[in-house]
């Protein structure tokens, strides 16, 4: 795989997702020295759990060490003023990779302009989260046991869900694909994923209506109405509640289906869910130290 920086999510071929999957599974329960003397730097301008503690799970079971600021906005230098770049141009010193959430759209794209070491995007605002996306794509593959001719919906807050995002960019790399977009008009997906989409020959529908296709996905895939990306408090109030998954909806899933969801959840997923035999994101969130640890080691191995 030839890639410096991780950025967004098509950059990465069929190929390349098939070595990272295969190399995923194989590093299951180990703990190496794969990674002696590297150092992973986590900068966190927002908030986060699992994305910043998966990456420094997977680094320490490399062996690798770890530096992290988890409130960069307010605990770092860009509290006095400092530019991204200027952050980046002395942190390329102290690590030889930078896991970078930032609250803007294209930061990693900018940081990765003045780095020398590997730039990994753990979510620019609302524009991707690449990493996300593999786990998500990991896991649809561990789970049903293929990608190609899966039919995945994504629900909720399709207009600023940068996993939601990342993922459909990966989809469009596989083979008879149907993605199904439920969302109100006012989160509906972007045009660039729907261009993307037809451009890779993969079939998508759109509708506001989770009925109409609960019982024909292989996923479904609910997601958090992004409650920092609204100008208007009250605008976010009218739409976060607009898709509660039920046990009684995941009761009439087909049989191998499942349910997924980035994380953190607010009431997108009641907890009764939880024990269905179609319920998957917390093993999703589990696998995200597999293909993170997979990405730690091909970019710095
Ligand atoms: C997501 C994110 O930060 O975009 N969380 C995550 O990394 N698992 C989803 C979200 O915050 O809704």
């Amino acid at each position: 795989m030839n890639i410096k920086h991780v950025i967004e999510s098509q950059q990465f071929s069929r190929e390349d997702l098939e070595g990272l999957f295969a190399l995923a599974t194989s590093l299951e329960g180990k703990r190496t020295k794969d990674l002696d003397g590297k150092i992973m730097a986590a900068l966190f301008y927002e908030p986060s759990t699992r994305t910043r503690l998966s990456f420094e799970s997977a680094m320490e079971r490399l062996g690798g060490n770890v530096i992290s600021t988890e409130n960069a906005k307010e605990f770092s230098s860009a509290a006095k003023g400092e530019t991204l770049e200027d952050t980046i141009r002395m942190m390329h010193h102290y690590a030889d990779a930078i896991v970078l959430r930032h609250y803007e759209k294209g930061a990693s794209e900018r940081a990765s302009k003045v780095s020398s070491v590997p730039i990994i995007n753990a979510g620019d605002g609302a524009g991707q989260h690449p990493t996300q996306g593999l786990l998500d794509l990991y896991t649809i593959q561990r789970e049903l046991g293929s990608i190609d001719e899966a039919h995945v919906t994504m629900v909720g807050d399709l207009k600023n869900g940068r996993t939601v995002r990342s993922l459909s960019y990966l989809l469009g790399k596989y083979k008879d694909v149907t993605v199904s977009f439920v969302a109100p008009e006012a989160l509906r997906i972007g045009d660039d994923i729907k261009e993307y989409l037809s451009a890779h020959n993969a079939t998508f529908t759109e509708t506001d209506n989770l009925e109409s296709v609960l019982s024909i996905s292989d996923v479904i895939y609910m997601t958090r109405v992004q409650k920092e990306r609204f100008q208007d408090p009250e605008e976010y109030e009218r739409l976060k509640g607009s898709y509660i998954f039920t046990r009684e909806m995941a009761d009439r899933m087909k049989e191998s289906s499942i349910i997924m969801h980035p994380l953190p959840r607010v009431d997108e997923i009641q907890p009764e869910v939880d024990d269905s035999p179609h319920a998957a994101y917390f093993k999703q969130a589990s696998y995200g130290v597999l293909v993170r640890m997979a990405l730690l080691k091909t970019l710095l191995g």
